[in-house]
Order: C-alpha cells, then structure tokens, then sequence
C-alpha cells in the first residue's frame, strides 16, 4: 500500500507526540510538521527527521491527511480549510469551542466526503474497550477525572478541557440522547471554571454523575457503572476493572436477606465477596493508546471506513459541554435569584479553613 503523506499541526506537548509516533510509523510518510513558534517546529522536525513549515497553508498540498493539535480555538479556522481541500483531518478534542464551528466542521467532512476524526483518546483505552465488550446496561455511572494545573488549555474551562473526555465515554456507553443536565462548577485559579460536577439524565433512563477538576493534588481517572448485570469500577489511568456481578441465585432473586437462619445469615456476612458477589479483577493490556487511534485513523483514511470517533461524535461531546456550561452559569449559590450566580461569581468567604500557623505547625 503505498505510504500515506501525513503532517502534524500544532506540535507543543500533545503533538510533538503525535509527530513522533507518526515518524516511526513504516506506512506513513511525516511529510512535516507545522507551528508558528518556529523554534518548536524546527525542533521537532529534527528529532522526527522532517521538515517544518510556519503554517498548515504551506504544509496543505503536500499531504493527504493531518493531525491537529493546535489550541482549541484555533481547530475551526484549520480543520475548514483543511477538510475543503479535501485533507483528512484528525482534530485533537475538544473538536471545536463552540457548537456551531463543530456542525460547520461535520456538515464540510459530509459534504467533501473526507474524514474527520476527533482525538478522545480514552475510547482507545484497553479498559475502555474491554467494558464495551460486556453485556452492560449502564443505570448509574460516576466518572471522575482530575488532575492538578498543567499551565495549557487555558483558552477553555475544564469542562471542556477534562470533563469532555468522560462525557464521550458516557454517551458511547449508554447510547441514547441526554434529556436533562443539572452542572454546578467554580473558577478557581480566576478565567474560567476549573472545577466542574454535572448530572445527565438520559432518555433511557440512566443517570450519570461526572465531574472533573484541573486543581487536584493527585491525578485520578476513574469511573463506576451499576447495572442489573453488575459492577464495574475502571481504573483509566492504571488500565484497570474491578467486577462484582450477583452470584446465580442472587440472579435468580432466590434469596432475601430479612428470611436468614442463622447460619446462612453468618455464611452470607462471610462470603459476601466470592460466593455471593463474584469478584474479579481485570489488568487489561498496555497499549499506547495514541498509536492505536492513530492507527485506526490512518486505517480509515484508507479504506474510507467510519471513524470509532468521528465528527459527529465529537460534535455531540461539546453539544453536551455547552449545556453543561449554560446550566453550570445559571447555578445560584445562594438560591436567591439577585445572589452570586455561575463558576465566576461565588459567594462571598466567611473566613479561612485554617490558619497560616496551623498549616506551618502541621
Ligand atoms: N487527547 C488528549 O488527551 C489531549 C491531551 C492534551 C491536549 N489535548 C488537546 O490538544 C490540543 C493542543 O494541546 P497541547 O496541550 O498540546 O497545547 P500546547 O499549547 O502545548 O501546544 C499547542 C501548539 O500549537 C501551536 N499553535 C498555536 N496556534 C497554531 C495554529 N494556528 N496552527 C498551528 N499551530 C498552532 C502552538 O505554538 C503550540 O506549539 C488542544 O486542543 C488540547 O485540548 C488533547
């Protein structure tokens, strides 16, 4: 087959990733990479053994697909004229900073009839994929992800920052529209809001609590699924499940633990985790997950299959980020319709948790 002629755009932390993976890659040829701080561009375009140009106009007619990964705001203006000249395009998430660039984007990728894929990574997870391989019918999910400030992204809030990643993973797992959403958050290093909560009631019924926040100690990528079938706790961060399902009889309801003799009820307090609840963990496998979405769209762009994100997907992620944020502005701390309102105007302090002495002393 021959080699596909590929560019990077935008090659600060994520994409210099991207461009490297992609140079040792035998079906690709790294045209280029292309970034206004031409510094950076040149540096990695030697560390990739390629060229590098000031912007992705210059890069265009030489490449029949890309990777963006430029600042959010800046996807629309390049993945357009990019997609018009009919170069397939893979856009870091979130696709776009505001619902009407994303359906500009998906309606040109349908009309050019050029791929458009949008890089959520975590679909991509090994643990990720192992979940969506069960019999799951997700009822209640959680889904927490955090991590402390790491000083880019700050043209978006962490709703779209973080929080996208799980709404993405939230709507391919539960599979039906959202009809309510219910968000709270708080700015707290000033701009935008950097700590986020939502509750999304689906149409069938499935309730799901995510939230995320860019100001934590301790990075965490976690998420819970409760279903009739079972449990399933995911560890992203660490590629790992935790299953807990009923044991037959429990499937079966013949059990009711207020009708115990005493000896079943002190065998069911000491086997709960085994005999009655079946446990097992999972270590899925240790893939890097940008190769393999690089693969995959790299695959697509050969044989014109549909992308596992595409733009529609991603477009649906920050149709949901936006009402996310339009309920989270509209939050009033107090409840009073004059009080402080949204992730920028919070109530007033009463005081300090803890003193500077106490904090020193501890
Ligand atoms: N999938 C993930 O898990 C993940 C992780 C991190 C970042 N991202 C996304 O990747 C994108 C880039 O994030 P980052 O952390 O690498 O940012 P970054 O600031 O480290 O890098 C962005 C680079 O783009 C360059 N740039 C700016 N405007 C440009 C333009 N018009 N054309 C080409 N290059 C331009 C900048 O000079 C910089 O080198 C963002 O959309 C971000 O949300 C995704």
């Amino acid at each position: 087959m021959k080699r596909l002629r590929m560019g990077v755009i935008g090659v600060g932390h994520l994409g210099k990733e991207h461009a490297r993976i992609l140079s040792t890659m035998p079906d690709v040829e790294l045209v280029g990479v292309a970034d206004p701080h031409s510094a950076q561009a040149e540096a990695v375009a030697l560390r990739c053994g390629t060229r590098a140009f000031p912007g992705h106009q210059q890069m265009a007619p030489l490449v029949d697909a890309v990777v963006l990964a430029a600042p959010t705001f800046a996807h629309h203006a390049v993945a357009s004229d990019l997609l018009s000249r009919g170069v397939a395009v893979l856009v870091e998430k979130p696709l776009t900073a505001d619902l009407a660039q994303a359906e500009e984007l998906v309606g040109l990728a349908e009309r050019t009839k050029t791929i458009l894929q949008v890089g959520h990574i975590e679909r991509f997870n090994p643990a990720f994929e192992a979940m969506q391989q069960m019999p799951l019918q997700p009822k209640y999910i959680t889904s927490e992800r955090c991590s402390g400030f790491s000083g880019r992204s700050t043209d978006v809030g962490v709703v779209f920052d973080l929080m996208i990643h799980d709404l993405d993973l939230v709507m391919a797992l539960v599979g039906s529209p959202v009809r309510t959403v219910e968000a709270l958050g708080a700015a707290v290093l000033g701009g935008c809001e950097d700590l986020a909560q939502a509750r999304l009631t689906f149409v069938n019924g499935c309730v799901a609590d995510v939230s995320a926040s860019r100001v934590h100690p301790v990075p965490v990528r976690r998420m819970q699924i409760w279903s009739a079938e079972g449990f399933v706790g995911a560890d992203f961060a660490h590629r790992k499940l935790s299953l807990m399902q009923p044991a037959e009889h429990l499937r079966q309801g013949r059990m009711d633990s207020r009708r115990l003799d005493g000896g079943t009820a002190a065998s069911l307090k000491a086997e709960l985790f085994g005999r009655h609840l079946q446990m097992r963990e999972v270590d899925c496998e240790a893939g890097d997950q940008l190769t393999r979405e690089l693969q995959d769209f790299i695959r697509c762009v050969h044989t014109g299959d549909r992308p596992r994100v595409d733009g529609r997907a991603g477009r649906d992620a920050v149709a949901l980020a936006c009402r996310i944020l339009d309920s989270m502005t509209a939050h009033r701390w107090d409840g009073a319709e004059d009080g402080p309102a949204g992730p920028l105007r919070l109530p007033a302090p009463l005081g300090t948790l803890f003193t500077n002495e106490a904090r020193e002393a501890a």
